[in-house]
């Protein structure tokens, strides 16, 4: 017996990509911390490299929590970093193969493998990292929320104010909440399938 897959309606697909928009600016309607764990009990399931996982999120909601933050935000992106209930910090786990043993039970020595051959450690967590950071963006606009992802910021700072024993490192920060005052830039064309794909 196969299985037949359902296709999302137009509805759904509009909500992830094809009216989804990055937000620049975000309203004061609060997110609540179930919202935030909803968004990761999604973006966990999506396929990694050997099961591997190395996305970290910490999601940062305090007073305190942003006024640190802020101080590692490239200029541009401080003010509408100000206006987003939360801020997702996404890292990657430099430690993620301890978890191995637990995430991939048929073939627990892949960790020793790891921890002895830092090429292969390092392509895992530099490939995986931001693919399961493109996941949690789609996640979060699966449950209803906006997210302005920023690459504009200190990543060195960053990393030793939030993660000073230098086992978590920052790949990617995230505004999320609900559009603001004059959220959205103009839309930026898209390449084609012309421009794009190829056919063998
Ligand atoms: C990895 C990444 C880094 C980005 N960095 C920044 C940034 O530092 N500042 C900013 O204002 N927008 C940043 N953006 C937002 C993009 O410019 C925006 O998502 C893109 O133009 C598409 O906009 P749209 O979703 O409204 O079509 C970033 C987006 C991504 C995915």
């Amino acid at each position: 017996m196969t299985a037949a897959l359902p296709r999302l309606d137009e509805t759904a697909l509009a909500t992830l990509f094809t009216g989804a928009r990055t937000a620049n600016s975000f309203s004061s309607t609060p997110v609540t911390d179930a919202e935030l764990a909803s968004i990761w009990d999604l973006a966990k399931w999506p396929p990694t490299a050997a099961n591997t996982q190395p996305l970290r999120v910490v999601f940062v909601r305090t007073e305190e929590g942003r006024a640190r933050l802020l101080s590692h935000m490239g200029e541009g992106n401080v003010a509408k970093t100000e206006t987003a209930p939360v801020t997702a910090i996404l890292a990657v786990d430099t430690q993620f193969q301890k978890h191995i043993p637990t995430l991939l039970p048929f073939r627990p020595e892949l960790k020793d493998a790891l921890d002895g051959n830092a090429e292969l450690h390092d392509s895992i967590t530099s490939f995986n990292g931001p693919l399961q950071a493109g996941y949690f963006l789609l996640a979060a606009r699966a449950v209803g929320l906006a997210t302005g992802p920023m690459a504009g910021f200190d990543k060195d700072t960053l990393d030793a104010d939030f993660f000073p024993d230098g086992a978590w490192k920052s790949i990617l920060v995230v505004n999320i909440g609900h559009p603001g005052e004059n959220p959205w830039f103009d839309r930026l064309p898209r390449l084609n399938s012309d421009n794009t794909l190829d056919w063998a």
